[in-house]
């Protein structure tokens, strides 16, 4: 078994999840660098340096998520962080389509059903499935603590608030795949309560990613900020948590 605690994370060969996996790494984790891409995520491990390991993981395709829970049962024996973050915002907004009109465009109406299915396949079935492919090597730790990476966008309570400025923007696709990703991540927590397994939700700030068109407005060092601190917290630390930066509570 290891000295130094484990982390995967999903998606970090670019974004949020490359600047937590560069962070753990400082800390002094071992950090798996999920990618779909394994060229892709060979090049951001290299560019860590010295304790980040490229991980092929795709976490719409189940044989490869199985492989993955395979090669860290062998290598490592056990996972202490998971920390859920890969997803897609849509699968397929015109070039120079702002978000507004792809909002508008994507609509309960007029909505694409396989566009509507497609990101919910990564960001909700697809952490379901590593969470169920990972929850074993969980369990050989004595600090685990998973992460899951949603978004105050899918907050049902901020959205249903006929005053909250961007309900406008609240549609099918990729909010109302935050929401349903809260709502699985607390049958988690509920499943977990009983056990030493810490899990919180997390939401970055709006961050400058590939994820919006680099749009966000903060850095990528900013807003991964929750994230990092999240996935260090310890198994004295508050589970069930739903946070962003600095440890501010957002509502479900
Ligand atoms: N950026 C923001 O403002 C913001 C705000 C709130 C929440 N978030 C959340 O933060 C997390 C990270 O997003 P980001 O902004 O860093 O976006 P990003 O730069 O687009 O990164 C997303 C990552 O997810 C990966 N990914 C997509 N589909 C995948 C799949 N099927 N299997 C494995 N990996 C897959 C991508 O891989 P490829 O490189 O191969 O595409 C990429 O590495 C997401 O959960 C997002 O919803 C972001």
């Amino acid at each position: 078994m290891p000295d130094k605690r484990v982390a995967l994370i999903t998606g970090a060969n670019q974004g949020v999840g490359l600047q937590v996996a560069k962070e753990l790494v400082a800390h002094g984790l071992t950090v798996l660098v999920g990618s779909r891409n394994f060229e892709k995520g060979e090049a951001a491990a290299r560019e860590i340096g010295t304790g980040a390991h490229a991980i092929q993981l795709d976490v719409t395709d189940q044989a490869s998520i199985t492989a993955a829970a395979e090669r860290i049962r062998s290598e490592f024996g056990r996972l202490d962080v998971l920390v859920n973050n890969a997803a897609i915002s849509n699968t397929g907004r015109r070039p120079g389509e702002t978000i507004e009109e792809y909002a508008k465009s994507t609509r309960p109406s007029n909505v694409s059903l396989d566009e509507v299915r497609a990101v919910w396949e990564t960001n909700v079935f697809g952490v379901l499935a590593v969470y169920q492919a990972m929850l074993p090597l969980l369990r050989e730790s004595t600090t685990a603590n998973i992460v899951i990476v949603s978004s105050g966008v899918g907050s049902l309570a901020t959205n249903a608030d006929p005053t909250y400025y961007y309900r406008n923007m609240y549609g099918p696709v990729y909010p109302a795949s935050k929401a349903a990703l809260n709502a699985i991540t607390l049958a988690m927590m509920i499943e977990l309560e009983s056990t030493p397994i810490k899990i919180r939700l997390v939401s970055p700030g709006f961050t400058s990613t590939n994820l919006n068109n680099f749009a966000g407005t903060e850095s990528v060092e900013d807003g991964s900020r929750e994230v990092v601190r999240v996935a260090l917290l310890g198994p004295d630390d508050p589970t069930g948590t739903f946070t962003r930066w600095e440890n501010v509570t957002i509502p479900w």
